[in-house]
């Protein structure tokens, strides 16, 4: 990968000199969420904002975009291609797919690291033997991230941290563990926010702190990675 100044994409989308015009880039977004039975779930507080700014960002860029979507209230960005998914092995299956002919991945989606070992088909009657005390049996959900970077031959990976303590470390951590070439790592203040604090740490040791900036802002930032990973 060249880390020289950004450029307009230009290698074919998918693979080497297969002729078709625009780059591809594939963005997640949004939390998932986890059913317990049909009307409960457990999810967390994302609102997709980050997902749909790069998306919108690399739109704006010239890119081919698709955007996985867990459930968020936000507009689908103009010229990006949205699919909507609720839970993690949704959103794996999905961008599975789309990774398969891309060049990129943007993992912003807030995954659910648990799911409920069983979904009931009716409503959950926890309450009605008059227990004070009810457990949910959790097992693991696939790890998307993890899972696509494992393939990405050469391809750009970016993932997302959200640390609220000893955040640098730990985002490395994951940058090693997962093999990303950038983690973005914020905390808890930009849930649900319009601005954020980020540091992108790269793969090469590279670190770009952005303060307190317009997740819009962020979003271009980004997406001139995968600009310059040609
Ligand atoms: N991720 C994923 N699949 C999961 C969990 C996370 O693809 N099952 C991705 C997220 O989209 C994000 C990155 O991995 O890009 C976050 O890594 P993770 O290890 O889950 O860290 P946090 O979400 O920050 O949470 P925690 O520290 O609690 O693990």
């Amino acid at each position: 990968m060249s880390l020289e100044g950004p450029r307009p994409p230009s290698r074919p989308s998918g693979s080497r000199g297969r002729g078709r015009q625009a780059r591809h880039v594939v963005v997640t977004a949004g939390p998932t969420r986890e059913h317990i039975d049909p009307v409960r779930y457990l999810s967390n507080e994302s609102s997709g904002r980050m997902g749909f700014e790069i998306a919108r960002a690399a739109a704006e860029r010239g890119f081919r975009v698709t955007l996985i979507s867990g459930p968020a209230h936000l507009e689908t960005p103009r010229g990006v291609t949205r699919l909507d998914v609720t839970s993690a092995r949704e959103m794996l299956v999905a961008a599975r797919a789309a990774f398969r002919g891309a060049d990129a991945l943007f993992m912003a989606a807030a995954v659910a690291d648990w799911r409920p070992a069983r979904r009931l088909a009716g409503k959950w009657r926890a309450k009605d033997g008059g227990r004070a005390r009810a457990q949910i049996d959790l097992v693991r959900n696939p790890d998307v991230l993890a899972t696509l970077a494992r393939t990405k031959r050469g391809r750009l990976v970016v993932g997302f941290a959200l640390e609220t303590g000893n955040g640098e470390r730990r985002a490395l951590a994951k940058l090693r563990r997962k093999k990303l070439d950038y983690i973005v790592l914020n905390d808890d203040s930009a849930l649900n926010a319009s601005r954020t604090t980020v540091s992108i740490l790269g793969s090469d040791g590279s670190v770009r702190r952005l303060d307190d900036r317009p997740k819009k802002a962020v979003a271009r930032v980004l997406v001139d990675l995968a600009g310059q990973a040609t």
